[in-house]
């Protein structure tokens, strides 16, 4: 019975600590002299992350599979007084993610902030998916995670210190007609970061964060010509993005929806799929697809 009591105490100060937190921000922590290991430096929000971290102090280990947009960010990094390393990696291949992070324990020490950014999409129908295509899919957009997680993971728990920030995407909390394999990848982001969070609670490690980041479209070229009726899902800025994720991070903030969108989730569980199906056919989000499609 008293654990009843203890639940619906915790649940009180819980609700109590959120409302206060919305009224007053909690203050944001310092990053100087944390190492970031950032995944998808070298173009869109991976370079803008990097550049963002850097300017608060982090040593920043950018990883890209193109080798020359990578180093391009490493220097404008360094051009701007930034301490930072490049590494050409192909997520899709874990060997490569092993060998980076043993390189990286070597020549730059431990990482401190895991910033799981790269993500690939195939905009066409299921049938048009090859098992190349989704398998490079969930290699890039989730495995990855887990293998960088499980790479740097250990030291943090030693520490009881780190921070792990993962990209996922609107996508993430409802399934995108065309975009079933990235839907499928960013829900299973999401669930490894609900996971790994509850799992670190369990365990007591108070001191290593999580922050997962949902963005509707962002207009960075990963996808071609985003668009929703009435601009219900926006198509974010680029900077947007970033300066409201960093801000999370620094916040400690667990599950950020860009825009909010705290309202759309609500109704979701509340309406029957039909309604939903309505709704969904009336804001018709979606990008341009790759020739093969099949609409
Ligand atoms: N752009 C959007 O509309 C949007 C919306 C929501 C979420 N997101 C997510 O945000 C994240 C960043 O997206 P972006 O718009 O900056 O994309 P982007 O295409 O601009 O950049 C992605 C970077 O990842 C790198 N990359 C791709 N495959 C890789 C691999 N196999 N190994 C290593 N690096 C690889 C690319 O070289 C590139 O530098 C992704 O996870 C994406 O899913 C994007």
């Amino acid at each position: 019975m008293s654990n009843v009591f203890e639940l619906f105490w915790q649940m009180m100060v819980g609700f109590v600590s959120a409302f206060i937190r919305l009224i007053w921000k909690p203050s944001a922590k310092s990053i100087h002299g944390e190492t970031a290991l950032v995944t998808g430096a070298g173009h869109g929000l991976g370079r803008l992350l990097c550049i963002r971290l850097a300017k608060l102090g982090a040593k920043i280990v950018a990883v890209d599979v193109n080798e020359e947009a990578n180093q391009e960010t490493v220097e404008i990094l360094k051009q701007n007084g930034g301490i930072a390393f490049g590494y050409t990696v192909d997520l899709r291949k874990a060997e490569e993610i092993h060998r980076l992070a043993s390189k990286v324990r070597d020549e730059v020490g431990d990482v401190t902030m895991l910033i799981n950014n790269a993500g690939i999409i195939y905009p066409t129908d299921i049938l048009s998916l090859t098992e190349e295509m989704i398998s490079n899919t969930f290699r890039v957009n989730v495995i990855s995670h887990f293998l960088l997680i499980k790479e740097f993971l250990s030291n943090m728990k030693r520490k009881n210190h780190g921070h792990i920030f993962a990209i996922a995407s609107y996508a993430g909390l409802i399934g995108n007609a065309f975009l079933t394999d990235y839907s499928a990848s960013k829900h299973a982001v999401v669930g490894l970061m609900e996971g790994l969070r509850n799992e670190l609670k369990r365990q007591k490690l108070n001191g290593i964060n999580l922050t997962c980041v949902c963005p509707s479209f962002v207009s960075t070229g990963m996808v071609q010509n985003p668009r929703a009726r009435l601009g219900l899902v926006p198509v974010l800025t680029p900077e947007y993005t970033v300066n409201k994720s960093v801000e999370a991070l620094l916040r400690n903030e667990f599950l950020v929806t860009l825009p909010s969108a705290t309202f759309q989730r609500v109704v979701r569980d509340l309406v029957p799929d039909s309604v939903m199906d309505a709704l969904q056919a009336y804001v018709r989000a979606e990008v341009d697809l790759i020739d093969n499609a099949d609409e």
